[in-house]
């Protein structure tokens, strides 16, 4: 058997949308450019992989967690830098005026028509701009976030009073951000609205060093908890002229996808940068009185920042490949998504071998115990057993479980394991703990 994996972001994209995962945002509508919704299986993947990064965040002593609002005083963007400094150089084509950014041209040319036509490259900020209140003057704007972290930052003191933390102690929040990205595109690897899961972790300044490479270490721990294949992931480390303006030092965890080594996930050592700027600008103090020391001090912070949908299409890609197998001269294709048991959308599919009603009976019963016990189920009966197998494949479900004439007898049901293929017969009454070790067994 041949395992081949994802070339080409197309082939997921058209899974994505037969299979229920990621739809076009307002397709009847000719769509949205960059902007998805995220259809029955993807949002409860999405709901998976924020479950996963939460507990792997707030199920320890030091971390709490926020959920800060999107619109904030205009201020937080004035001393965040981000009024001055969020921009990303854009020139446009004279000719078939198409935007482009001046940092990804490799020639002077036009990528879309070829011209030579270009202006001069200028800022464009990429904060989304809008009006509160119904009088849509200058006096009014406020941004939409362009990350979550500051909502963290101006929460400090309110987080750090009313919880007792004491210093070191982090802050993690998921939430959506937006960017007004000159080119968007890759599916949902950039779009202008996405979610971020963020984590801000406040230390001692001197022991910033140690902490970044901690949670350096925390984090590749937690994508190999996610069953990912390792091989492809790296670090990357910033040179100075990658820099972001408030960090002294910063690496990436890059993942291999169909369109090369990507950003997946920033780690910052912000410093003091934040807390110092919204203390100068709204006057009120961010120190952090450490009773051990007996000294008073603006934390640095460690950050860590990943895209919730950017990790959803990594698991994607991660999960998929396909099985290519030669019979008699003919050749046939398995998809499957091989997902870790914890993401998987439907973690087991409950299948009726015909629409029988004393069948569908015995399947109903079933799926009501296993929904009980806390198990995603999809119950399907339409088309032959051999199809719904993989179509199960395809969305990535770890088990399926078919009733059977038999069922009706000898009280049992074929359990058919997705990456082996392998089926078991196994008693009615035995199958709740059967799912739970089986899915156990996967965890790796
Ligand atoms: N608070 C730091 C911060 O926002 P960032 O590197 O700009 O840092 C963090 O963003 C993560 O958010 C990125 O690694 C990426 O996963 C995700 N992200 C950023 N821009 C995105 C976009 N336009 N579309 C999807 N995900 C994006």
């Amino acid at each position: 058997m041949e395992i081949k994996r994802l070339d080409s972001l197309q082939t997921l994209v058209s899974l994505c949308k037969r299979r229920g995962f990621v739809f076009q945002s307002s397709e009847i509508y000719g769509g949205l450019n960059s902007c998805w919704d995220y259809g029955p299986l993807g949002v409860e993947l999405k709901w998976n992989i924020k479950q996963a990064w939460w507990k792997s965040m707030t199920q320890r002593r030091d971390v709490v967690g926020l959920d800060a609002s999107i619109l904030m005083h205009p201020n937080v963007w004035k001393a965040s830098g981000h009024v001055d400094n969020f921009s990303d150089p854009l020139v446009d084509c004279k000719d078939c005026k198409a935007r482009i950014r001046a940092d990804h041209l490799e020639e002077k040319v036009c990528p879309n028509c070829g011209s030579k036509n270009l202006t001069e490259p200028r800022d464009f900020n990429l904060m989304f701009k809008t009006y509160m209140g119904p009088v849509a003057e200058a006096g009014n704007e406020v941004y939409l976030r362009p990350e979550t972290a500051q909502g963290i930052f101006v929460n400090f003191e309110n987080v750090a009073t009313s919880m007792r933390m004491k210093v070191p102690f982090g802050i993690a929040q998921i939430g959506k951000s937006f960017r007004n990205e000159i080119t968007p595109g890759n599916f949902i690897f950039r779009t202008r609205e996405f979610e971020q899961m963020e984590m801000q972790y406040f230390v001692t300044p001197g022991t910033d060093t140690d902490f970044f490479d901690n949670w350096k270490q925390t984090r590749w721990d937690f994508y190999k908890s996610l069953g990912l294949n390792m091989e492809n992931l790296r670090f990357h480390p910033h040179g100075p002229t990658e820099l972001a303006h408030y960090a002294k030092q910063a690496e990436d965890i890059q993942y291999k996808l169909p369109i090369g080594w990507q950003e997946l996930e920033g780690i910052h050592n912000r410093t003091d940068f934040d807390l110092t700027q919204h203390q100068n600008l709204s006057g009120k103090k961010l120190e952090y009185f450490d009773q051990a020391e007996n000294k008073k001090y603006v934390p640095y912070v460690i950050e860590t920042a990943v895209g919730c949908d950017r990790l959803l299409l990594t698991v994607l890609c991660d999960a998929y490949r396909e099985e290519v197998t030669n019979k008699d001269g003919k050749e046939d294709v398995r998809v499957v998504l091989g997902f870790h048991p914890s993401l998987a959308p439907v973690q087991v599919a409950v299948l009726p071998l015909s629409k029988k009603p004393e069948l569908q009976e015995v399947c109903f019963r079933i799926d009501d115990e296993l929904r009980g016990s806390g198990y995603k189920v999809q119950y399907d009966e339409s088309q032959s057993i051999g199809k719904r197998y993989r179509r199960q494949d395809e969305i990535g479900t770890p088990l399926c479980v078919t009733v059977d004439f038999d069922s009706l007898e000898d009280k049992q049901v074929t359990v058919r394991h997705r990456d082996s293929m392998d089926q078991e017969r196994v008693g009615q009454d035995q199958l709740v703990a059967y799912v739970k070790k089986s899915l156990h067994g996967m965890q790796g």
